[in-house]
């Protein structure tokens, strides 16, 4: 995997919990350009590897900016990138890598972020600004002091397309995701919605796109909170160079397994985003629990990702 070294150029509070991070590389150059929708894997201080979207425009030319809520629910990057990463600090990070790609074409786009899930969006945001495309930006939070980029994006270029939709600022009973999709879908039904935040935040965008048949084709979701872990009924696994075999228990990864019998599995998100631990698969049928490959991919169940992946088989043999 390629790395680059980047000094913290600057770090500044953005909202209630949320600080950004601009990045810079420690040998004076400019970092890689990146497409909208791009995230970096970067290594922390404490050993923990989290993945970011970039969510720099502009101003942020040849560097990168990240943008991290402290969230105490989830498994320590967060706490760990708010406590220990200041400005001066190197890092390591990734080259950008991009899951979550804007679709071409002068349709309109519609960006729907569910708290920090806006940081991708932001950059799809500036993209399609720069390039006259129609969009809006819709951002769902609680409070506007829990709004990252408020100014930013009240005040911006593209301020006449951003909506805030605020809890404690909305009537009660209010149904905004609702309400924007029965405008869509009268309004423009050759759009394309782009949706990042919280796993239940877009179940509701999928549910709501769902309940009016919405094409799967101008549907696009991305997550970054870790879920739960899968858990599922046990299932053998055996490793092909040594014909070794170690039962997966119903709450253990693939990777725990494979690190009983030896076989170290590097991980990196381990939810199935980064793709840092694919593994060919010579015999049984996976069951897929990624974000990384594409429908055709899981069709074809010769690799899986072990960090959250199980066997619908009896028996699953593993390239290692
Ligand atoms: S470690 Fe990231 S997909 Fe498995």
């Amino acid at each position: 995997m390629n790395e680059i070294a980047v000094r913290v150029a600057k770090k500044t509070r953005e909202a209630q919990d949320i600080n950004a991070y601009e990045l810079v590389a420690v040998d004076g150059e400019s970092l890689p350009a990146f497409d909208a929708g791009s995230h970096i894997d970067v290594f922390l201080p404490n050993g923990l590897v989290r993945q970011y979207s970039l969510c720099g425009g502009p101003p942020q030319q040849g560097r990168y900016r990240i943008a991290v809520l402290r969230d105490p629910k989830t498994r320590g990057g967060s706490q760990a990138v708010h406590d220990m990463v200041h400005e001066g600090d190197t890092l390591r990070i990734s080259m950008p890598r991009n899951l979550f790609a804007l679709s071409d074409g002068m349709h309109a786009s519609v960006l729907l972020a569910g708290g920090i899930g806006v940081t991708p969006l932001l950059a799809m945001a500036y993209h399609l600004h720069a390039r006259g495309r129609p969009f809006e930006l819709h951002y769902f939070a609680r409070s506007r002091e829990r709004v990252a980029f408020l100014s930013e994006l009240l005040t911006g270029a593209f301020a006449d397309q951003v909506v805030l939709h605020l809890d404690d600022e909305s009537p009660a009973g209010s149904q905004p995701v609702r309400e924007l999709v029965a405008s869509l879908q009268a309004s423009r039904p050759d759009a394309h919605v782009y949706s990042c935040g919280p796993a239940g935040f877009l179940q509701h965008v999928s549910d709501t796109l769902a309940a009016v048949s919405w094409p799967a084709g101008q549907t696009h979701s991305e997550t970054f909170t870790a879920s739960e872990p899968v858990t599922g009924d046990s299932f053998e696994l055996r490793i092909a160079s040594t014909g070794e075999t170690v039962v997966v228990g119903p709450n253990e990864t693939v990777v725990a397994a494979a690190a009983r019998l030896g076989f170290d599995i590097p991980v990196s998100c381990e939810q199935g985003i980064c793709g840092t631990c694919v593994t060919r698969v010579l015999e049984g049928v996976p069951d897929h629990h990624d974000q990384y490959f594409s429908d055709a991919e899981h069709a074809a169940n010769d690799q899986f990702t072990p960090c959250c992946s199980r066997a619908k088989s009896r028996l699953l043999v593993l390239d290692l």
